[in-house]
C-alpha cells in the first residue's frame, strides 16, 4: 500500500506544479469528492460482502485509496491556508475551525490506514465517517465563499 501511495504522491506532485491556484482549487475539490465517494463505496462494499474477511479486505483497500487522494488535496489546502495567513496576518475563523477539525479527522484516519488495530473498531470508524462528512461540508462551504459563489 505504501508503494502505491508513493506513486500517487509523485503523479499528484507533477500535476500540481503545472496548475494555477484557481485550477488547483477545482482539482482539489474533485479529489475530495472522489475520496468521499470511495469512502462511501468502501462502507457499502463491507455491508454487501457475503464473506466478512473478504469484505474487510475490500473495505480497507478502497478506503486507503480515498485517504491517499484526500492527503494529496490537503497539501493544496495547507498551502492555501498558509497563503491566507501570511496575506492577512491572521487565520480566518472558518479556516481555523475547518483546518483543526480536518487535522483531527486525518489523524484518526491515519490510525486506521496504518492498521493500529486497537483503534479499528466500528465505533471509531462511525465517528470518523461523521467527522469526515462534517469537514467535507465545511470545506465545500469554504470553497463556495472563496470562489465568490456565495
Ligand atoms: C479530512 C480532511 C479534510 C477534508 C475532507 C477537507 C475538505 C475540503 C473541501 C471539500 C474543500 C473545498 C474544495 C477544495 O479546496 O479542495 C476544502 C477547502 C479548504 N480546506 Fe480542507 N479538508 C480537510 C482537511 C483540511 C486541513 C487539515 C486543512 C488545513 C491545513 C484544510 C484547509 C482548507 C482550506 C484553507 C481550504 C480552502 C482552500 C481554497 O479554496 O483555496 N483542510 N477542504
Amino acid at each position: 500500500m505504501y508503494k502505491i501511495d508513493s506513486v500517487w504522491y509523485l503523479v499528484g506532485g507533477v500535476i500540481i506544479l503545472g496548475l494555477t491556484m484557481s485550477e488547483l482549487r477545482v482539482f482539489s475539490l474533485i479529489l475530495q469528492i472522489v475520496a468521499l465517494l470511495l469512502i462511501i463505496i468502501g462502507f457499502i462494499a463491507l455491508k454487501k460482502s457475503t464473506s466478512m474477511k473478504e469484505g474487510i479486505s475490500k473495505h480497507g483497500k478502497i478506503i486507503n485509496v480515498g485517504y491517499s487522494l484526500a492527503i494529496l488535496s490537503v497539501l493544496y489546502m495547507a498551502y492555501s491556508a498558509y497563503l491566507s495567513i501570511i496575506g492577512t496576518g491572521s487565520i480566518p475563523p472558518l479556516v481555523l475551525v475547518h483546518g483543526s477539525l480536518g487535522i483531527i479527522t486525518l489523524a484518526l484516519g491515519a490510525l486506521f490506514v496504518t492498521n493500529r488495530w486497537s483503534w479499528k473498531s466500528k465505533r471509531y470508524m462511525r465517528i470518523e465517517l461523521v467527522l469526515w462528512l462534517a469537514v467535507f461540508l465545511g470545506g465545500t462551504y469554504l470553497y463556495l465563499v472563496i470562489s465568490g459563489a456565495i
